[in-house]
């Protein structure tokens, strides 16, 4: 099983002031056992990169562009995040997918500029409420899982988030029988694509991560770690869920 890893994301949630927040964290947890990556968004990415310097967090943005400059206003290119400091990048996350239109083919592209520019994108699936009692599931992440990943991944450049749309900021988790059940099939989907490239490739679970449930799904077999939404925005739920996944 790979080293696990847990995933921050702020979404459009911190000020300057917030970065103590993230050094919280760092200095509670000097030596962790599992990888952590705080995404703040992008006005703070510089900052925290100055802030987390020589600690064991890494930094990611929230999205960038697939194309690497050019006239394309209040976009950011992954070189750009890079320069700033991050080292990761999520990419198609489902608020992305649903208020901005992205497609797979989209997520794609960002992908590809993303390993160009020697980030590891987070790449979050997931299957909205409709589309769960439409039965439709495993059908939907399996689709932008294909359609989302170009080819010749690996567990260097790329992290799979499955995130269900409708558990992402509800306080309810999906079930451990739920999350079992998708993580085998992107698991048996990656390995069939990737061959033992896959091996590393980490799958995160994400939707109301908290403090309560965290270890209970850390459990679960093919579950290499966490994107964690608001939980993540302190230092007490953030460094509780990171103690969980050691
Ligand atoms: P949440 O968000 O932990 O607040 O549910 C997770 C996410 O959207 O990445």
């Amino acid at each position: 099983m790979p080293r696990p890893l847990v995933a921050g994301n702020w979404k459009m949630n911190g000020l300057n002031r917030d970065l103590t927040e993230a050094r919280a964290v760092a200095d509670a947890h000097p030596a962790p056992n599992c990888d952590i990556v705080i995404c703040p968004p992008a006005t703070l990415i510089s900052r925290m990169s100055a802030t987390l310097e020589g600690t064991s967090i890494g930094v990611g943005g929230q999205d960038c562009h697939h194309a690497g400059s050019g006239a394309h206003t209040g976009d950011v290119s992954a070189e750009m995040l890079r320069d700033a400091g991050a080292d990761h990048v999520i990419l198609g996350h489902s608020e992305r997918r649903s208020a901005h239109g992205e497609t797979d083919d989209d997520v794609r592209g960002k992908v590809e500029a993303a390993r160009a520019a020697g980030l590891t994108a987070i790449v979050c699936v997931g299957e909205t409420g409709a589309e769960r009692e439409a039965g439709r599931t495993i059908e939907v992440v399996a689709r932008q899982l294909a359609e989302s990943l170009p080819d010749g991944c690996d567990g260097l450049d790329t992290v799979v988030a499955y995130e269900p749309v409708w558990a992402i900021g509800s306080g309810g988790a999906a079930s451990e029988a739920d999350i079992a059940e998708v993580h085998a099939v992107l698991r048996g989907a990656l390995t069939e694509r990737y061959g033992a490239d896959a091996e590393g490739v980490r799958l995160l679970y994400g939707g109301s991560v908290k403090p309560e449930n965290a270890a209970g799904i850390f459990a679960i077999e093919h579950v290499d770690g966490a994107l964690v939404g608001g939980a993540s925005l302190s230092a007490s739920g953030f460094g509780a869920i990171i103690s969980a996944a050691g």
